[in-house]
């Protein structure tokens, strides 16, 4: 396994305040690591909180959940890539499933966004994954294959791009079940070989991410599977205990 990422969504979830408290106690108890990488997607206000709380700490970073593509405008309630890397994000989540499934983004806005943010000099994690009915129906390859093509069209240069790909079947996001380490690896080596045809050897340092309620007990046992760079977890990642437990796994 590469050098793993363990990657916190908190979703809608700790404002300033919380993220403050959060952050003391869990930096409190984790020392820092050479041999692993922390990312925190804290809810956009929340962004300079946990970048400035973690400015000394080259092992932990800080994440938008999402940025619009335009650099500026008559664009109300969205942000744009650089305001977020001004607010301190080194990392925007992209086409997270809630995104693509609640608000409707597609892959084409997906595209745009990943292009705005390696523009603006940030790195992107892309998110791709089926529901249970697309599963059933056999069509998790092609779907995922899709989602990344679709996904990383508009980034210019892909092949030097600082990008980050986590598999997140949507059926396992908040819903206690989760993908065997067996079916993760399945599908992250389809997205391995899916990226060879398109950035050949480039393709083995993109680290790939499991998603989908991952909690302290499963937690070491998906990041030991193959081909499984790292985790992107949500509900467990709130708290910083739960959160700590993970991180260390
Ligand atoms: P979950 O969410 O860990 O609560 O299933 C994962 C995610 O949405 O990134």
């Amino acid at each position: 396994m590469k050098r793993p990422i363990l990657a916190a969504n908190w979703k809608m979830n700790n404002g300033p305040s919380a993220a403050k408290a959060f952050m003391e106690a869990f930096l409190a108890g984790y020392s820092p690591r050479s041999d692993r990488t922390v990312i925190i997607f804290p809810p956009a206000v929340a962004l300079t909180t946990v970048a400035t709380s973690s400015a000394n700490r080259k092992d932990v970073l800080a994440g938008v959940q999402n940025i619009h593509w335009a650099e500026k405008g008559a664009f109300t309630g969205e942000i744009s890539a650089t305001m977020a890397k001004d607010a301190g994000a080194k990392v925007v989540l992209v086409g997270h499933s809630e995104r693509r499934h609640v608000f409707g983004e597609t892959d084409a806005q997906c595209a745009k966004k990943c292009q705005a943010a390696s523009r603006a000099g940030l790195s992107f994690m892309l998110c791709v994954g089926e529901t249970m009915q697309q599963r059933e129906a056999g069509e998790t390859e092609r779907l995922v294959t899709h989602q990344l093509r679709e996904g990383v069209s508009q980034t210019q240069n892909l092949i030097s791009a600082d990008f980050i790909l986590a598999y997140e079947p949507v059926w396992a996001i908040g819903t206690g079940l989760t993908a065997s380490a067996g079916d993760a690896s399945a599908v992250h080596t389809v997205l391995r070989s899916e990226l060879r045809q398109m950035i050949g050897t480039r393709a083995d340092e993109i680290p790939i991410l499991y998603g989908g309620s991952v909690s302290p007990s499963n937690a070491a046992g998906l990041l030991a599977a193959p081909e499984v760079d790292g985790l992107l977890v949500g509900g467990a990642s709130v708290e910083p205990s739960s959160w700590l437990a993970i991180a260390q796994a």
